[in-house]
């Protein structure tokens, strides 16, 4: 039912400076694999094929990623470094990706309306943010697990988790009632709030699925935190209108923003993945 899935991937990366001078952020790797490919795979496990991704200026290694490379191609035919394409070989075979420029860092909501010409405003979509890296080495994808969700509850979903309290000056942060184990109906959310003014310590990852009635929402959004229209402000308005749930997924997230989240990502991924060790 959720076919498209947006990529907001137009912010600038600073935290990784140098290595993300000249390349995007979303580009890095953890060990062969870089961060959005992660991130397509979980929504292409979810049952989305349509991939549109917001772009920046210097973004073209994305594009170019989720393309064949030829030339490429051809020297390593008949090899068995042919193996270390299957995964993203097959994921242009089997997904349509489609791009557009956010021009201006106007937010995370900004970016995400952007994206309304990829996706279109009739059905619901998802959201990933590529660098939260999310497993879940016991069953399946977050993405997945939410889209199961939306077809029983039909509304806005975000994903989320606890987090220490002097954590949560850096995410968007909900309160509500949990009306099923691990799902709550959001009735307050705020945009990195002061660590001791929050609602709570139930954060939202870069995870989402909204309905396209979020578009006009975020039109009429003012600029909230940081001069910036922010998706968590939209969401809250939703929820007033009708019904937003949060939703603590199964498995793990890793903050690939973050130098540590990054090395703690990578540690995992090698510690887990014997095939890589041969
Ligand atoms: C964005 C959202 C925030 C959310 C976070 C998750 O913030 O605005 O609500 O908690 O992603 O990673 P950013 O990390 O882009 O500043």
């Amino acid at each position: 039912m959720i076919k498209r899935c947006l990529f907001p991937a137009a912010g600038y990366g600073t935290r990784f400076l140098p290595a993300t001078k000249a390349m995007p952020k979303e580009m890095l790797p953890i060990l062969t694999k870089p961060l959005i490919q992660y991130g397509v795979e979980e929504a292409y496990e979810a049952g989305c094929t349509i991939m549109a991704t917001i772009t920046g200026r210097g973004k073209r290694a994305i594009t170019d990623h989720f393309d064949i490379s030829y030339e490429l191609e051809h020297q390593i035919q008949g090899s068995d470094k042919e193996e270390l394409l299957v995964g993203i070989r097959a994921l242009i075979k089997n997904c349509t990706f489609t791009y557009t420029p956010q021009n201006e860092m106007k937010g995370l909501g900004d970016a995400i309306h952007k994206g309304k010409a990829l996706v279109g405003d009739t059905a619901p979509f998802a959201v990933i943010l590529a660098d939260d890296l999310c497993v879940n080495p016991d069953g399946e994808g977050v993405m997945t697990q939410m889209v199961k969700l939306y077809e029983k509850y039909k509304c806005s979903i975000v994903a989320i988790m606890e987090v220490p309290h002097d954590q949560v000056h850096k995410y968007g942060v909900i309160s509500g009632r949990e009306i099923e184990k691990d799902i709550f109906l959001i009735d307050d959310m705020v945009e990195k709030p002061d660590n001791d003014k929050t609602p709570s310590n139930l954060v939202i990852i870069g995870r989402y699925i909204l309905t396209p009635d979020i578009f006009k929402i975020i039109e009429d959004t003012k600029p909230g935190k940081n001069g910036e229209i922010q998706i968590t402000d939209a969401l809250l308005t939703q929820s007033k209108k009708g019904m937003v749930l949060g939703y603590k997924f199964q498995g793990k997230r890793f903050d690939c923003g973050s130098l540590d989240g990054f090395v703690e990502a990578t540690n995992y991924f090698y510690n887990n993945l014997k095939e890589l060790k041969k």
